[in-house]
């Protein structure tokens, strides 16, 4: 099984998504492939936020390591579910996609939390440290639900 996480910057959210993902596959003994791209290109190259990184390392998990890449179309070839974070995410990976994109391998992520859901996870970007933990934590539920 391979999962791709998807947000705009890939800086912020999805980072956060595939470390916590990644983690809970270890712990579960299960050989998933996850990874993490964005839409958008303003930060391609970079590692993750350092908030992100910091409440990720605060919970016991290292993302350090990763670095901002563009979702591109071969995505869709390439990962067998693709989670779009956020709801303008998803316009922009159907957008990239075209008119022949398999969008049933596109689901929204907080829809494994609650079946059906088009909730975003919140944009930290904008604000301050605290709006990191409350992301963290909604993407550690989701990502329990999916393990399950
Ligand atoms: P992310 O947050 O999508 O969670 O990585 C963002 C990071 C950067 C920008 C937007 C969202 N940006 O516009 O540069």
């Amino acid at each position: 099984m391979k999962i791709l996480m998807v947000c705009l910057g890939n800086i912020c959210r999805s980072p956060i998504a595939e470390g916590v993902l990644k983690h809970k596959l270890d712990l579960a003994k299960l050989d998933w492939h996850v990874a993490s791209a964005g839409t958008n290109g303003y930060h391609i190259g970079e590692a993750p936020h350092r908030f992100s990184q910091k409440v990720c390392k605060q919970h016991g998990i290292d993302i350090s390591n990763q670095r901002a890449r563009r979702f591109t179309k071969n995505d869709f070839e390439e990962y067998d579910v693709i989670y779009a974070l956020a709801m303008d995410v998803y316009e922009e990976i159907r957008k990239i996609g075209g008119t022949h994109a398999p969008m049933h391998k596109v689901k929204m992520f907080l829809s494994e939390l609650q079946e059906g859901s088009t909730a975003s996870v919140p944009d930290p970007w904008y604000g301050d440290e605290s709006g990191y933990l409350p992301v963290y934590q909604i993407i550690d539920q989701t990502c329990d639900a999916i393990v399950a």
